[in-house]
């Protein structure tokens, strides 16, 4: 069998302010190369500052008060709002390719090319390749590809993404969501997928972690999880996704 030892631990990490106390409690779990794991639960439960702190870019303020984060490989995050992550003044193929210059030290000629084929591999539009855009002048999904172009133009072994399917429609969600599993399997990075949608995290993550005022409340397996939830608070969200309301049957006339 191959040894798969952890490309991502995370032990009893503990984050605090000064005057709030702690607002990450005790978290731990771990992930092997190319696997995912979903990150889920309420809002302010202290998703986002345990990515911060794999990231190792804490908030001024917040400390690591506890805990140890050891990767294997360098991480990138794809941040929440992608409109708000760009530059609004520099066209995105152009931002794109100087990520490119920065992080694979290539040649200026070179990172343009690669910056191209990036977003071919995302999925963007021919068009970038004749005339550059400014992001105000891409759609909120086509922002969220040039956003995550820019996270694995970084060549990262673990990407972190911040709810980066938040702000988009559901058709939208869906594609990009199939992107990152195809750019997965193709690249072989290992993710950790924030958000506060049991679904999404379901649909794309093989192992969830459920966490509410800063603490863990279970983990494990996503089947098992959705099937046995243990945690009153598991059960809650998985409560709490709407099912499509059943078509009564087939014969049923509409008039
Ligand atoms: N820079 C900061 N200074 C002080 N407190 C902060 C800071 N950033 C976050 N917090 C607090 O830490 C807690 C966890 O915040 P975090 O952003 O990790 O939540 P979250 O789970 O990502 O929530 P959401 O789903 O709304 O994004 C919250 O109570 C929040 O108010
Ligand atoms: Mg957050």
């Amino acid at each position: 069998m191959i040894s798969t030892s952890p490309i991502l631990e995370v032990e009893a990490l503990s984050l605090a302010t000064k005057s709030h106390g702690k607002l990450v409690d005790n978290v731990s779990f771990s992930l092997g190369k190319g696997e995912s794991l979903g990150l889920v639960g309420e809002s302010g439960s202290g998703k986002s500052l345990t990515l911060r702190a794999i990231l190792g870019l804490l908030p001024h303020g917040i400390e690591q008060i506890g805990g140890t984060v050891k990767t294997g490989a360098s991480s990138a995050m794809v941040f929440q709002d992608p409109r708000g992550a760009l530059d609004p003044l520099c066209p995105v193929v152009k931002q794109l390719a100087e990520v490119v210059y920065y992080r694979q030290r290539v040649s200026r000629k070179a990172s343009r090319s690669i910056a191209l084929e990036l977003l071919e591999m995302l999925g963007l539009p021919d068009s970038l390749q004749k005339a550059d855009r400014y992001p105000s002048q891409l759609s909120g999904g086509q922002c969220q590809r040039v956003v995550i172009a820019m996270a694995l133009a970084c060549k990262p072994g673990i990407l972190l993404c911040d709810e980066p399917t938040t702000a988009l429609d559901v058709t939208v969600q869906r594609q990009i969501m199939e992107t990152l599993t195809r750019l997965q399997h193709e690249l072989g990075f290992a993710m950790v997928f924030v958000t506060h949608n049991l679904a999404i995290a379901a649909a794309l993550c093989a192992k969830l972690c459920v966490m509410k005022a800063g603490q863990i409340v279970e983990e494990g397996n996503t089947l098992r999880l959705l099937q046995n939830p243990t945690n009153p608070y598991t059960q809650m969200l998985i409560d709490s996704v709407l099912p499509l309301p059943e078509l009564e049957g087939n014969g049923h006339s509409w008039n």
